[in-house]
């Protein structure tokens, strides 16, 4: 290309519209013609909800939605007023999209099943609001949801075992960042693309720097809650030891406690996420289908890793809704380090 040639479509660039969801899925079904919109439109719709939430979280000062409903989830976790409004947002909008057969939240005990019709064969696994503990202080929250195609008949209700397929039969899987500004990160298993709420027209639009986002391989930060250090395996005492004191590459701490918000800076900057098993609970804390497996495809579509210690978290199949496992997750150096401790 000549510098005229590129100067013109620089030019070109600068003037064009932003790519928005729909327009980046217009081009990605282009190349792949047997898509059926079924996920742009879940995607549109998710993301209806998180437009909505990320303006109660900005506003959250002035409209008297700090605080908990006193009700108790089944996670045995206190729910929040924003929690309870996320998880019914969410809830409303897959109720009314065509493509979706039912849904699970972290929020509630069961799955839920719409009345079934040929077009509905998706289901989705989503935790409302994630590090919600933040909320009431300002501090960065997030939003994680999971796509399945069902592998129940199309004309019976979705059954549980819909909702316990293995990570690997995701088909998109995501989260939305509620930070200094607002953003879905999701991957379709074509790599990962990383959009901003632009607020003054509303809508989530695709920066080129963040198509196709790769993690870096070796990272110098940890994460994890050191306050529960008196829990640990040794291992894994001895592994975070061995991060802030190698000679390569010494680590720094950095735990917001938010899991979308310390997964997401690690992808962009490199390092690791750890919530492990402690002594009296080792499955640790995060649950799998809401969590840490959307959390490990992103990673991995990434070049990243993710697993529970022992095993890639994708491959688990878990036997229950509501299952936690260790979570070990973020760039392949550190990862793969923490599988030889
Ligand atoms: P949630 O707000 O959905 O219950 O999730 C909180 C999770 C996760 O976001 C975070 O990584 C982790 O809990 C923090 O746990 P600790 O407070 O035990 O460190
Ligand atoms: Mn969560
Ligand atoms: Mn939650």
């Amino acid at each position: 290309m000549s510098i005229e040639q590129a100067e013109n479509s620089r030019e070109r660039n600068k003037n064009s519209l932003p790519v928005n969801i729909q327009e980046h899925f217009r081009r990605e079904q282009a190349l792949h013609p047997e898509a059926t919109g079924a996920l742009t439109s879940i995607l549109t719709d998710l993301s209806r909800v998180a437009k909505s939430i990320s303006y109660l979280v900005n506003t959250a000062g002035i409209k008297d939605i700090h605080g908990t409903t006193g009700e108790v989830n089944v996670q045995g976790e206190t729910v929040l007023k924003l929690d309870e409004r996320a998880n019914e947002q969410f809830k409303e909008v897959l109720r009314s999209n065509p493509y979706v057969a039912g849904f699970a939240s972290e929020e509630e005990e069961s799955f839920v099943a719409f009345s079934p019709s040929e077009k509905e064969k998706y289901i989705v696994w989503f935790d409302p609001l994630d590090g919600s503990s933040n909320f009431d202080t300002n501090v960065s929250i997030g939003s994680i949801f999971a796509i399945y195609k069902r592998i129940s008949d199309v004309k019976d209700l979705v059954n549980e075992k819909d909702f316990l397929q293995s990570g690997c039969n995701q088909v998109c899987a995501g989260y939305f960042l509620y930070g200094t500004s607002t953003m879905l990160v999701y991957t379709a298993g074509n790599g990962v693309y990383g959009f901003t709420l632009d607020p003054s027209v509303g809508e989530f639009v695709l920066p080129e720097s963040y198509s196709r986002i790769q993690i870096p391989e070796k990272g110098k930060i940890y994460s994890i809650n050191e306050g529960n250090s008196s829990k640990w395996n040794p291992n894994v005492k001895n592994y975070i030891d061995y991060l802030k004191t190698r000679d390569e590459d010494p680590c720094s701490a950095r735990y917001i406690g938010s899991l979308v918000a310390d997964f997401h800076r690690n992808l962009l900057k490199g390092g690791v996420f750890v919530y492990p098993g402690e002594i009296g609970k080792p499955e640790g804390k995060l649950r799998l289908c809401c969590e840490s497996k959307p959390i490990a495809f992103i990673a991995e579509q990434a070049g990243g890793m993710a697993t529970d210690g022992n095993n890639r978290i994708l491959d688990l199949v878990p036997r229950s809704l509501h299952q936690r496992s260790p979570i070990v997750v973020g760039s392949k150096r550190e990862v793969e380090l923490y599988t030889e401790f």
